[in-house]
């Protein structure tokens, strides 16, 4: 990837973070994305708070919760609420009906259950995460690690081809202590479908794609936004 194209994207990702942080209210919860693009969206909320916004904050992960806190954002854990008002993260890939894979940052597991508790979902991205058809980006699969050879012949059954997420040497360990199974299954042609023939594999913790869960996407294109809503 040259330096130009990297300026681009994150020029995209800091101006779809701008536009989502105009959806954020006075005394809202606000979820609290992972990844770099959520960074700016963390970024901008914390100068209004600075500002005097009112705002409690749930991060998805533990390093968006040391990010928050070291810009000043109160925050609350997930068990402490029982909604959230908006939730602003990215996405590794969306299509036009605003089904994701998310997990590229192994935060997939705390970002589906503040999703799930959330009423406005927004997503950012740059201009790269949107696609005619999901799984060019490998899906990834939250797995504990007793069960990790299971799954691996469950998800082969589903025609999916899993490889244990490194870290150097060693398998990258989630927030949540578990193993990321980064998972080809091609194209996808029913993501809800795959979705659902996930969730029933015993040893998966949860997977990266999120259907049904978002209310708008937020894309960057060059200094502009495009809003993709539901339909
Ligand atoms: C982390 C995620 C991220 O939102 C996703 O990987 C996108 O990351 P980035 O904004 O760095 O491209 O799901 O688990």
């Amino acid at each position: 990837m040259d330096i130009q194209s990297t300026e681009t994207k994150d020029l995209e990702k800091q101006v779809a973070a701008r536009e989502a942080v105009k959806f954020i209210k006075n005394n809202d919860i606000v979820g609290l994305g992972t990844g770099s693009t959520a960074y700016f969206a963390i970024v901008e909320i914390a100068e209004l708070v600075r500002n005097g916004l009112k705002i409690k904050g749930v991060p998805t992960s533990e390093h968006t919760a040391a990010l928050a806190t070291s810009l000043g954002i109160e925050l609350l854990d997930m068990n402490e609420v029982n909604t959230i008002d908006v939730t602003i993260d990215g996405a590794d890939e969306f299509d036009e009906q605003l089904n994701l894979i998310k997990g590229g940052g192994g935060a997939l597991f705390r970002e589906k259950i503040v999703a799930s508790l959330t009423k406005k979902e927004i997503i950012i991205a740059d201009a790269a995460k949107k696609v005619e058809k999901l799984g060019a980006f490998r899906v990834p699969v939250e797995v504990v690690p007793l069960a990790l050879n299971y799954v691996l012949q469950e998800l082969s059954k589903l025609n999916g081809v899993g490889t244990v997420r490194m870290k150097g040497n060693v398998p990258f360990i989630s927030d949540n202590h578990n193993y990321i199974v980064d998972t080809d299954f091609g194209l996808i042609e029913n993501a809800a479908f795959l979705s659902g023939s996930l969730n029933q594999i015993d040893g998966v913790l949860a997977h990266g794609l999120f259907v049904n869960l978002t209310s708008i996407v937020i894309m960057g294109k060059g200094s502009e936004t495009v809003t993709y809503a539901k339909h």
